[in-house]
């Protein structure tokens, strides 16, 4: 306990001397969250990178988020405070695999899903988010043929709402596939009145049933402007933390995970990477540091800025 009120009082400290921004996403820990200076989903993490005035960039969240940040913001230092914080989505999609998918489909442009690395953003023709994905998608005739990466659930959700056939990469996020249906179920019998949110990541069953679908910002929203008293949460369920102070009176409940996953809801064990000791490690001395490629950086900065300026 000590230990974690003199890292939250040194953390803030070294905010201010080192002129520094602590941009975090729903998915990490509570006091992480309450120490951020911005805390979002990945399209206003990406939008505040681009505005920031810091001179360091601290993101607490996952590889591919610093990296766009990095990206974004070129001659800034972008820590991280812990390189192994990856993700599925990522992790499984390489740059040469999908090149080799993007060779067999030459006449179809690549719209990528932000949730995958430098690389692979460099070899797509526009990246997108969870939020904004239809609206890029529709932005492009009904003609146009296109592949998605690399969130094949996302994917088939957005095959259902804009009604196109997009050709999809075979990835997923672990978090999103480890509700159970069944856990689920004993959950809605006991509060049968719960209305079901979920991300799209989410498998299909569960989008199915979901009242609701969107990204981790359009569910805060929801949950706000909307009468219902209770829910159940359908994504990482760290983002209960903002979403419970957001509609206090109101009973929010995680969605259940199968017995894989190391705990009883769903949790992502790459953000869960980054600790309280190892941001502030990471402030002291300023690294881990996200260094890259200049011709990458350079590649991957067209997509994220066509994204941006779409949405
Ligand atoms: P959003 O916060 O953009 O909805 O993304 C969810 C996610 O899984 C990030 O890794
Ligand atoms: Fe990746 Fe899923 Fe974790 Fe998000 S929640 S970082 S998509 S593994």
């Amino acid at each position: 306990h000590h230990r974690s009120e003199f890292l939250k009082k040194e953390i803030k400290r070294l905010k201010k001397e080192k002129n520094a921004i602590i941009l975090a996403h729903y998915y990490q820990e509570a006091a992480i969250q309450d120490l951020a200076d911005f805390v979002g989903d990945s399209l206003e993490l990406s939008r505040k990178a681009v505005e920031t005035q810091a001179d360091l960039i601290v993101f607490a969240g996952v590889h591919f988020m610093a990296e766009t940040a990095k990206i974004l913001n070129p001659t800034k230092k972008v820590v991280l405070p812990d390189l192994a914080a990856g993700c599925s989505l990522s992790d499984n999609c390489t740059a040469a695999a999908f090149q080799d998918f993007r060779n067999r489909y030459p006449d179809h442009i690549a719209i990528t899903y932000i949730n995958c690395s430098a690389e692979v953003k460099a070899l797509s023709d526009i990246v997108c988010t969870s939020a904004n994905a239809k609206k890029i998608i529709e932005s492009f005739p009904r003609s146009q043929p296109i592949i998605f990466a690399p969130d094949k659930n996302l994917g088939k959700y957005l095959i259902n709402v804009t009604g196109r056939k997009l050709v999809l990469w075979d990835g997923s996020c672990v978090v999103h596939e480890a509700f159970s249906m069944a856990k689920l179920l004993d959950v809605w019998k006991l509060y049968p009145h719960a209305k079901l949110i979920a991300h799209p990541e989410s498998e299909s069953h569960i989008l199915k049933i979901a009242r609701f679908v969107g990204s981790t910002s359009a569910m805060l929203r929801f949950v706000k402007e909307d009468t219902h008293q209770l829910y159940i949460v359908a994504t990482e369920a760290c983002i209960l933390h903002q979403m419970q102070q957001v509609v206090p009176n109101k009973i929010l409940i995680p969605a259940p995970a199968n017995e894989d996953n190391t705990c009883a809801c769903s949790e992502c064990a790459f953000m869960k990477l980054n600790t309280l000791e190892k941001l502030y490690q990471a402030m002291v001395k300023e690294k881990p540091e996200i260094l890259m490629d200049p011709l990458i950086l350079k590649n991957a900065l067209k997509p994220i800025q066509k994204m941006l300026s779409l949405s």
